[in-house]
């Protein structure tokens, strides 16, 4: 039986992410994230648990119309305030001996070397556990104001860019510095081989760098790549670049098509197509009984609203739902140049072929009751694992992340109710091994990727 990789969705802020609002809800915690005790025993939960990482997503932007913030977004914390998720890291990986940490880092706003340098670094302090999510940026509308664009950058265009961008990072932490150049031997006294340190030398498209690593290799070298645009073109960025693909939850159909999409386009990058590894936001609403897990989805579905979730899908799409014709379908609405030029993805998974699909109120409906992530899983600990085992198994996904809705308290009945159900099933990996994150996630290390 398959192993079931499982990850923790977070944010560092945003009270209101995902399209969804739960922080006033007395079980919440979701405005603690000012609390640094909150995130290391977060992590220390999850480290025990055996979670194989903690997830941070980031992003620069917040809902706008117009160029103006949505009320909504302050009024609610819908990706507002948002703090830099790559400051938690060191203490996190302080107070953790197992967990992965993965992080986001937008591309197009910082030079390939500087980013090198910072990862190299982050993976040192996190002994080898480090993960960096790869995103082009949602809500770049917002990205191109606040850093100064003449213009927003073209969805397509910060793919190529992405792509020079972590060929150049990759190449300084792959050639930069041939394995064994520390010699840091105090009789010579050498502290690092000169003859082992390889020039990089790169002139391209958008980006001119030239040098070494100015830190040596860190335990993976490249950290754990993950990658979450599922657009065409975001799939061909994963498919040539990512370890590890990140989707949104959906219905399994659409899963296991889209799935199926992204190992046939890994295979065509001559990679293995089982190396990729697969993994999908989910949240759950589990208790000891059934009852009490359907009256928690009842409590959170009833704090819903139409203006968090229309206020998500401005930021994600550059589309107001809240101004078009509820009747519609969005296929049959015109719709202006920005658009589809911020995010893809969740504008292909309402437009059906042939301008079929659901209206616009049917899709403000369904955004408002399940946010931008699609499903929720609901019951006992028994029929959450079963119906876990269906859904991988229906779908050829590898994992799940948790997406928590209230809060940490979600993270913690997970962990106590559903995961030793999932052991005892042998459906978890080994805890207290202590390896690199990318060890933990490829027993064998994969073939080298996307090198340039
Ligand atoms: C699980 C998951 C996590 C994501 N995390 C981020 C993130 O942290 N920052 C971000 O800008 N986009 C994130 N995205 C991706 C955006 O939703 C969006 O798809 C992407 O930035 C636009 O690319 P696309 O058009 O190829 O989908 C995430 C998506 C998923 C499914």
């Amino acid at each position: 039986m398959d192993r079931i990789y499982l990850g923790v969705f977070e944010m560092f802020g945003s009270p209101s992410a995902r399209g969804v609002s739960a922080w006033a809800h007395p079980r919440s915690d979701l405005t603690r994230f000012h609390d640094i005790g909150h995130w290391v025993e977060l992590a220390k939960t999850l480290d025990d648990a055996g979670f194989d990482w903690l997830f941070f997503a980031d992003s620069f932007g917040y809902p706008t119309i117009g160029g103006e913030m949505v009320d909504a977004a302050a009024r609610y914390g819908i990706n507002f305030p948002l703090l830099d998720p790559q400051m938690l890291l060191p203490i996190l990986a302080a107070s953790t001996r197992d967990l992965g940490l993965v992080v986001t880092e937008t591309t197009g706003l910082h030079h390939p070397f500087e980013t090198a340098r910072r990862f190299a670094t982050l993976d040192h302090i996190a002994g080898g556990r480090l993960g960096m999510n790869v995103v082009t940026g949602s809500v770049q509308n917002v990205v191109a104001d606040l850093f100064g664009h003449e213009r927003m950058r073209e969805h397509d265009l910060r793919y190529d860019m992405a792509q020079e961008y972590l060929d150049v990072a990759r190449r300084y932490w792959e050639q930069s510095w041939d394995d064994g150049a520390v010699i840091a031997d105090p009789t010579s006294p050498i502290y690092v081989d000169p003859a082992k340190l390889h020039r990089i030398e790169h002139d391209g498209t958008f980006y001119r760098s030239s040098g070494y690593l100015t830190v040596d290799p860190s335990p993976q070298r490249t950290p754990v790549i993950f990658q979450a645009g599922s657009s065409g073109r975001g799939k061909e960025f994963a498919a040539a670049n990512a370890d590890c693909v990140l989707l949104q939850s959906s219905a399994a159909e659409q899963m296991a098509a889209n799935i199926a999409d992204i190992r046939a386009r890994a295979a065509a990058h001559g990679r293995d197509p089982r190396s990729v590894k697969v993994v999908a936001t989910q949240s759950f609403f589990v208790a000891e009984d059934a009852e009490d897990a359907r009256a928690l989805q009842r409590e959170f579905r009833d704090m819903q609203t139409v203006e968090v979730a229309a206020a998500m899908f401005v930021s994600n799409t550059g589309i107001d739902l809240l101004s078009l014709d509820p009747g519609k379908p969005l296929s049959q609405i015109p719709l202006d140049d920005v658009v589809g030029q911020m995010g893809q993805s969740n504008i292909d998974r309402f437009v059906g072929p042939d301008g079929a699909g659901p209206t616009v109120g049917e899709i403000l409906e369904q955004l408002r009751v399940r946010g931008i992530r699609g499903s929720q899983i609901v019951g006992t600990p028994t029929a959450v694992a079963d119906q876990i085992e269906e859904f991988l198994e229906a779908t050829d996904l590898d994992g799940l992340m948790v997406d928590p809705l209230f809060g940490a308290e979600d993270v913690r009945d997970f962990a106590r109710l559903v995961m030793p159900e999932l052991r005892r099933r042998g459906r978890l990996g080994e805890r207290g091994t202590q390896r690199t994150l990318r060890d933990q996630l490829f027993s064998e290390a994969p073939a080298t990727i996307g090198t340039p």
